[in-house]
């Protein structure tokens, strides 16, 4: 998994413990690479779930819910690396759209390491959007944060509901529905 990720968790963590009680996750992990990540390095995911659930109790939180409170965050990290396409956007679905053929493609062809998950996209009616998740990592939690982040990011009020289709969570369907804006779209919203 790209290193962008893993900076953007340890970002997460420091904004959340501070400098200190980051620290002492990455200490306590042991982690195999070290846990000095590099946005352009690729690193195994086990490292990102092991980091999840080690900082659980200092968050006060359920992995599950860490993993979604960072998949927000890490939509922001997202949004300011790659401008190009948020650009013009002026909802979710827009993006959404585009998250598959057009972002993970891309960043597919530019990392051949990259493994993005497959999410593709199926528009019910203007305002109502199915996505469907695959990945081998069983993510949808932060798959969740991230639908969230994009709401927060475009200022529009989201109706999320999600229903596996496995027992691993290797699949599962998000249904989007877009309720309104919640404010003029502006800058970065704090999440
Ligand atoms: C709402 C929009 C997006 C959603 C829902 C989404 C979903 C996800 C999820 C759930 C993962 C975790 C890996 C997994 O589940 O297997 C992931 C990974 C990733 N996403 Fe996206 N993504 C979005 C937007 C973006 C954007 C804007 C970029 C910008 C380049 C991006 C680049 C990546 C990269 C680099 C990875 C790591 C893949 C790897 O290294 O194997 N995504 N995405």
């Amino acid at each position: 998994m790209r290193g962008i990720i893993f900076t953007s968790f340890l970002d997460f963590l420091e904004t959340e413990l501070g400098l200190i009680g980051s620290e002492r996750i990455i200490i306590q992990a042991e982690l195999s690479s070290g846990g000095a990540y590099t946005t352009v390095g690729f690193y195994d995911y086990k490292e990102l779930l092991q980091l999840i659930t080690l900082s659980s109790p200092a968050l006060n939180a359920t992995p599950n819910k860490v993993s979604q409170k960072f998949g927000a965050y890490l939509f922001h990290t997202l949004a300011a690396s790659s401008p190009q396409y948020f650009d013009g956007k002026k909802s979710c679905m827009e993006l959404f759209e585009m998250i598959n053929d057009v972002i993970h493609t891309e960043v597919k062809s530019l990392y051949p390491e990259a493994n993005p998950p497959q999410i593709h996209y199926e528009r019910v009616n203007p305002s109502t959007a199915l996505l469907h998740y695959q990945s081998h990592r069983c993510l949808g939690d932060v798959m969740l944060g991230l639908i969230e982040g994009a709401g927060n990011y475009f200022c529009e009020s989201l109706e999320i509901h999600r229903k596996k289709s496995n027992e691993t969570g290797s699949k599962e369907v998000f249904t989007v529905i877009v309720l309104h804006k919640t404010k003029k779209q502006g800058a970065r919203n704090p999440i």
